[in-house]
């Protein structure tokens, strides 16, 4: 099988998307695949196996592929941008198509679809570049908040406001990510990982749920993901109807955005009784399968469509927990690539 892994990229995650692609080439049976690398530098210049090559070089080599794993994050990879230039080529990709890719990169759309599904997601605005945060709002949502570009990844531009003279940098910094930003209410309670893996055959199955515990940042951020500030509990220690309401939860998140192939989503479980779960909005849909009103119920904060893959990263440690060892999670969604 030709199969070229695309990677790098023009955004912040740049350095993660490269750890991401060496554990993946690290880990794919040469036997099976003949691997060609395809990296996106920084500034948008193209390589082919360490060679630099002109963007229609690039395209000739990728639409020659059998299968394309774009192990790209962020915007200008993970966003539906390079999945649209795969399916002008013509080519099968792993993972998820334009649509699901540009949704679930933009955190404001994401929480609007997700709402329109029953689901429970953190009262928040999203703010464009000329709009500032309303009195009513910094009411509502009390202190802390969290900042946010709407489309960044690996909590770039992402920070925790304790104070409100802390908002214009925050605000500002999130701007230079992203013209759009997000505003929203801080949950507190247990931050909570779930993958969903969809087999070749359709089969969508969601992974035992993983415990972030931060050790010594204020909330996961950039160095506490890649500098080891963190450790993960596999399963997370939850009782079987949390652990299945979060399962059910991510495999309705999937649904609603149309994934295929794979999905990460990140949760926090509020603290009931301390006033956290007053924080939490969205809207207890008529009908719904998803939230009711219960205070318990999982706060849905965000998706990523193609989330980190480092052998350390969360994705392929669930499904190593699950049995699918990382080679084998490979096969499983280069299987299911699609054009
Ligand atoms: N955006 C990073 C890679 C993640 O969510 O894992
Ligand atoms: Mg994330």
């Amino acid at each position: 099988i030709r199969l070229a892994v695309l990677f790098g990229g023009r955004s912040g995650e740049h350095d993660v998307s490269r750890r991401s692609a060496a554990s993946i080439l690290a880990h794919l049976d040469r036997d099976v695949y003949d691997v060609t690398e395809v990296l996106i530098e920084r500034d948008g210049g193209w390589q082919v196996d360490g060679t630099p090559v002109s963007f229609s070089g690039a395209l000739d080599v990728l639409g020659r592929q059998d299968v394309v794993f774009p192990a790209l994050h962020g915007p200008f990879g993970e966003d539906g941008t390079v999945q649209s230039m795969l399916e002008w080529l013509d080519v099968a990709y792993v993972g998820n198509g334009v649509f699901a890719s540009a949704a679930g990169m933009d955190k404001a759309i994401t929480k609007r679809l997700l709402t329109a599904e029953g689901l429970r997601v953190a009262d928040g605005v999203s703010l464009g570049p000329d709009d500032e945060l309303s009195e009513a709002d910094r009411e509502r949502f009390g202190l802390p908040v969290f900042v946010k570009p709407a489309r960044a990844g690996s909590s770039l531009g992402v920070s925790k406001v304790d104070h409100w003279s802390e908002l214009p940098a925050a605000i500002a910094l999130a701007r230079e990510s992203d013209s759009r930003i997000l505003v929203e209410r801080a949950i507190r309670g247990r931050e909570i990982d779930v993958a969903v893996l969809q087999y070749p055959d359709g089969r969508i199955e969601a992974g035992p749920p993983l415990e972030i515990k931060v050790s010594s940042a204020a909330f996961f951020d950039y160095d506490a993901k890649y500098e080891g500030g963190a450790v993960f509990d596999i399963p997370a220690r939850l009782d079987p109807e949390t652990t299945q309401r979060l399962q059910d939860r991510a495999v309705q998140a999937f649904r609603a955005l149309d994934c295929r192939g794979l999905l990460r989503v990140d949760f926090f479980l509020p603290e009931v009784g301390t006033g956290a779960e007053s924080g939490a909005a969205g809207v207890a849909v008529r009908g719904s399968t998803a939230w009711t009103g219960d205070p318990s119920e999982p706060v849905l904060n965000e998706v990523n469509t193609f989330p980190g893959f480092t052998a350390a990263s969360q994705y392929p440690q669930i499904w190593a927990r699950a049995g699918v060892e990382f080679s084998a999670l490979l096969d499983i969604l280069i299987s299911g690539a699609r054009k």
